[in-house]
């Protein structure tokens, strides 16, 4: 080789193994503003199921650990009878399967929700399923419950229990898509996961498993409630785990009523609702490319919607069902408006893949000096 091509070779890699390294230290010391300007714009380069799973490879590989979660003492909230040290989590669908529980409490998440998990595994649609909707703020995803099943992810949690993790983490339950008996896959996974899961939730509401959303119609709703509490009340654990219901956010007038019956019945009587899931509609303001892909639309497009449901869930149900709320949530005033809509807790997902990795972080502070400075925000219980 000639000495030309050496010296070459010789300063690619130094520039290469630099910027490797900067960027290393960049984020392994904390630094929001780099990761914030530099990195998220280059992984918004990156198709977004290739970013999706850098993200967890990073959260698994422990890349934010300096990142100790700030303790707010005014955040301190209840869920149910669990302690949560802020209202907003991790909504389902970040973490499928349960790789990156740890590394989301660091980042400031008061509690995780896994899945959704489906009792065997199975690979979900076909890429590309994922689509960022910039202009929007918005995520269209076509998944299809990918799920390592529900052995794996038992594994994983169970392993961080006994490691002595003590952070709130909740299982989101689904079915496979070729079973033909939907009733069992969500009562297996109230067996399997009722031991080691805070709370579990019943999604019947994801748009892209065939005929899922039909489970939320009164007959089906009532048959799958009735055995999925029945599993729970039987299960021999310390606490009676709570089990939540995860509801879409286009439901007819007629379908909310039926939910609100058959939720209220002694038998069918959930802890909790999750209000909501993505929405097949496609409002008239949405700009990007990607609008017409066939899936669920997520971010601030759905905000409104599902604020919307919460406070009529909140009144159908004469506020005696926790609601988390969940759409659209991207700041602290977001937070506010989904807490005085009446929800308990909040979650968020298409933020963290647009915002980056510590909106949580950035939500709690502005929310805890919010809180502070205002004593018309009462929301906390
Ligand atoms: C890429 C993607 C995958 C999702 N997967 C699931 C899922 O597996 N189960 C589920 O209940 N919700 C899933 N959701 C819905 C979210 O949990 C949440 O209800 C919805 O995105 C609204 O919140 P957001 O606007 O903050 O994203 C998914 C959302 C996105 C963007």
């Amino acid at each position: 080789m000639s000495s030309l091509k050496k010296k070459l070779k010789t300063i690619i890699g130094l520039v290469v193994g630099g910027t490797a390294t900067f960027t290393g230290i960049c984020i392994y010391h904390g630094n929001e503003k780099f990761t914030n300007d530099v990195l998220l714009p280059l992984v918004h380069r990156l198709d977004p199921e290739t970013a999706h799973k850098a993200g967890i490879w990073a959260l698994k590989a422990n890349i934010y650990s300096k990142h100790k979660p700030i303790e707010y003492p005014n955040l301190r909230t209840k869920l149910w009878d669990l302690e949560i040290p802020s209202p907003l989590g991790m909504a389902a669908g970040f973490d499928k399967d349960g790789e990156a529980i740890e590394g989301l409490h660091q980042l400031g998440f008061g509690f995780v929700e896994v899945g959704t998990v489906t009792p065997l595994p199975q690979p979900g649609n076909p890429r590309p399923r994922v689509f960022r909707l910039l202009e929007d703020g918005a995520i269209i995803n076509r998944y299809g419950f990918n799920s390592c099943g529900h052995g794996e992810v038992f594994n994983r949690i169970e392993s961080l229990r006994n490691q002595g993790f003590n952070g709130v983490i909740g299982v989101n339950l689904g079915k496979n898509k070729t079973s033909d008996d939907p009733i069992a896959d969500y009562v297996a996974g109230v067996n399997k996961f009722g031991p080691v899961a805070d709370y579990l939730v019943i999604n019947v509401s994801s748009p892209n498993t065939p005929g899922l959303r039909n489970l939320q119609q009164k007959e089906s709703l009532t048959a799958l409630l009735m055995a999925v509490l029945a599993a729970r009340d039987k299960l021999v654990t310390t606490r009676k785990v709570p089990v939540a219901l995860k509801i879409a956010p286009d439901l007819t007038e007629e379908e909310k009523k039926d939910i609100v019956e058959v939720i209220t019945h002694p038998k069918c009587k959930v802890d909790g609702l999750i209000i909501s899931n993505t929405t097949v509609s496609r409002p008239g303001s949405l700009v990007s490319d990607h609008k017409t892909e066939v899936g669920g639309l997520s971010g601030a497009p759905l905000k409104d919607m599902s604020t919307k449901m919460i406070r009529e869930f909140k009144t159908m149900t004469k506020g005696k069902i926790p609601i988390i709320g969940v759409g659209g949530i991207s700041t602290a005033e977001d937070v506010i408006e989904k807490l005085e809509a009446g929800a308990t807790a909040v979650q968020l997902y298409s933020a963290f893949t647009l915002k980056g990795p510590f909106v949580a972080k950035e939500i709690n502070s502005s929310l805890s000096e919010l809180l502070k400075k205002s004593s018309e925000v009462k929301v906390l219980p």
